[in-house]
C-alpha cells in the first residue's frame, strides 16, 4: 500500500529514533525530501500527496544509509555552511554550525571594503574560506589541505559557488612554502580531538569522519603547537589569526599564540556558551 507524505514522514522519524539518531524529525524530512523530489512547503501543504513505487524505494535505500549511522550530508552529498550550501563526501569534514562562530568573528575584525588576503589552514570542504568570500566581494585567499581528496571536494566548492577566481587551493602542510608576512589573516579549525576520545563519539563522527579531521593527538593541542609560531609568521604586522578549539582548550591554545608571538588574544564562545575560537592579532 502507498504511504502519503505525512505517513512516510512519521514512519521513517519512528525508525530513525529507534536507531539512536540526534535529531530524527529533521533527519527523517531531509531524506525524505531528496527520495520523493518534494520541498518542506509540499510536505506541510500537501501532506496526503501518495509516493510512488519509485520514491518508496528511493526512500528505503537512503534510511537503511541513516540507520547505519551515515551522516545526512554524506548520503545528501551536500551542507549549507553561513550562507553558502557545500558539496560534501566521505573525504572531508561536513562544516559545523560552530565553525560559523570562527566566520562570524573573521568578519568582524576585518575591513570589509579593503582586499583582504585570507590563508585557511586545514580547509576541508573549503568551508571557511569560501564563506569568507562570499560574503566579501573584495577578499580573496588560499585554503591549504594535506588531503588531496579534500582539495578536490574544496576546488568544486570554489567552482559551484562561482569564487574560483578569488579562492586558490595548495596542498601542504600546514604553513610549508607560504611566505613571511604574506596574509592579513589566518583562519584554521585543525584535528583537535583528544585520540583517545574519537573512539567513544558518536558512529557519525567517529566511523563516517575522516581521521585527519579529528585526530590531535593525545591531549590534542598537536596541531596547535605547530600553527602557533607558524601562524604569527605568516601574518603580517597586525594581521588577524583565528582557530576553531575544542569547548576545553581555550587556555591552552591562547597560552601557546601568546607564547608564539600572537600582541593580542582572547576566547569566543559560541552560541551554546561554550569556548569555540582563539581570536587574536600579531604583534604591529
Ligand atoms: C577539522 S577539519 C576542518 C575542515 C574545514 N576547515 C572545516 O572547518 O569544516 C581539519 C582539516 O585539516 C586537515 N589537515 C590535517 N592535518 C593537516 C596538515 N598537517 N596540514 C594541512 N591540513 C591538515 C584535514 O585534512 C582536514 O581537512
Amino acid at each position: 500500500m502507498s504511504l502519503t507524505l505525512v505517513q512516510a514522514w512519521t514512519q521513517a522519524r519512528r525508525r530513525l529514533e529507534a536507531a539512536g539518531v540526534d535529531g530524527p524529525v529533521i533527519d527523517a524530512r531531509l531524506l525524505l525530501e531528496a527520495a520523493a523530489g518534494a520541498s518542506r512547503t509540499d510536505i506541510l501543504t500537501d501532506p496526503h500527496r501518495l509516493l510512488t513505487a519509485a520514491q518508496a524505494a528511493a526512500l528505503e535505500a537512503l534510511l537503511a544509509r541513516r540507520e547505519a549511522r551515515e551522516p545526512v550530508s554524506h548520503i545528501l552529498g551536500r551542507k549549507g555552511f553561513w550562507k553558502v550550501e557545500l558539496k560534501v563526501t566521505a573525504d572531508v569534514l561536513t562544516p559545523r554550525p560552530d565553525t560559523e562562530t570562527l566566520v562570524d568573528a573573521l568578519l568582524k575584525s576585518l575591513p570589509e571594503e579593503a582586499p583582504m588576503r585570507i590563508l585557511d589552514l586545514g580547509t576541508g570542504s573549503g568551508a571557511i574560506l569560501l564563506a569568507l568570500l562570499a560574503e566579501r566581494p573584495a577578499w580573496s585567499g588560499v585554503g591549504v589541505d594535506i588531503s588531496t581528496a579534500a582539495l578536490e571536494v574544496a576546488r568544486e566548492n570554489a567552482a559551484l559557488l562561482k569564487l574560483e577566481d578569488r579562492a586558490g587551493f595548495v596542498h601542504a602542510s600546514w604553513t610549508q612554502g607560504q611566505p613571511d608576512a604574506a596574509f592579513d589573516a589566518v583562519a584554521a579549525n585543525p584535528p583537535y580531538i583528544p585520540s583517545g576520545d574519537i573512539a567513544a563519539l558518536e558512529p557519525e563522527v567517529s566511523v563516517h569522519e575522516p581521521r585527519l579531521a579529528l585526530d590531535g593527538g593525545p591531549d590534542g593541542l598537536d596541531a596547535y603547537r605547530v600553527l602557533a609560531p607558524e601562524v604569527l609568521r605568516v601574518l603580517r604586522p597586525a594581521g588577524v589569526f583565528a582557530l576553531e578549539i575544542g569547548h576545553d582548550q581555550g587556555q591552552a591554545v591562547e597560552a601557546l599564540m601568546r607564547a608564539g608571538g600572537a600582541g593580542y588574544c582572547r576566547v569566543v564562545s559560541d552560541l551554546g556558551q561554550r569556548d569555540r575560537v582563539v581570536i587574536g592579532r600579531a604583534k604591529a
